[in-house]
């Protein structure tokens, strides 16, 4: 059975990541509406991922016979100046998540919770990727606009869309 305080914070980052999931189905509306289709079913993809990662959290806390509580999902904005803002926004985004599993990861070894602790290894790794993805995007988005802008935008909007979109 988890400590009180343990199971509240793991609540907490189980509404995060929901928030996420919410914040990149609105950046795939954003994307939309600009008809970069690519961009938009990335987005997507992310926003199924980031909902995976609340339910991970979900079972989690179900496993430790904790209670769950849903608090309200805060709105994301629904708009960005530029493409590029938009995945600035979400590396930043990664960034703020990473720094909070590890306060998560803190608090579960100053708690002696070997339990959460090792089940918190699986999303410090994630945190890794989520950050390069978001990173990787960001670079070639700025190297599109800094050479031949539009054609380049197209070849990344392209790539991005072999992620395939899910309905
Ligand atoms: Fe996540
Ligand atoms: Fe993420």
């Amino acid at each position: 059975m988890i400590r009180d305080s343990v199971r509240d914070a793991i609540n907490a980052q189980m509404n995060r990541e929901f928030y996420s999931s919410y914040l990149y189905l609105a950046m795939a509306g954003y994307f939309e509406s600009m008809n970069l289709k690519g961009f938009s079913g990335w987005m997507q993809v992310q926003a199924k991922e980031e909902h995976a990662h609340g339910m991970k959290f979900y079972g989690y806390l179900v496993e430790q016979g904790a209670r769950i509580s849903m608090a309200a999902i805060e709105a994301p904005p629904s708009e960005w100046a530029t493409p590029l803002a938009a995945f600035e926004h979400a590396l930043a985004h990664e960034q703020k998540v990473t720094a909070r599993i590890h306060d998560l990861m803190d608090l579960a070894m100053k708690e002696k919770d070997y339990a959460t602790a090792g089940f918190l290894g699986w999303f410090v790794k994630e945190q890794v990727e989520e950050e390069a993805a978001a990173g990787e995007i960001v670079f070639k988005m700025k190297l599109a606009s800094a050479e031949k802008g539009a054609v380049l935008l197209y070849l990344l909007d392209h790539e991005l869309g072999k992620r395939g979109k899910t309905a």
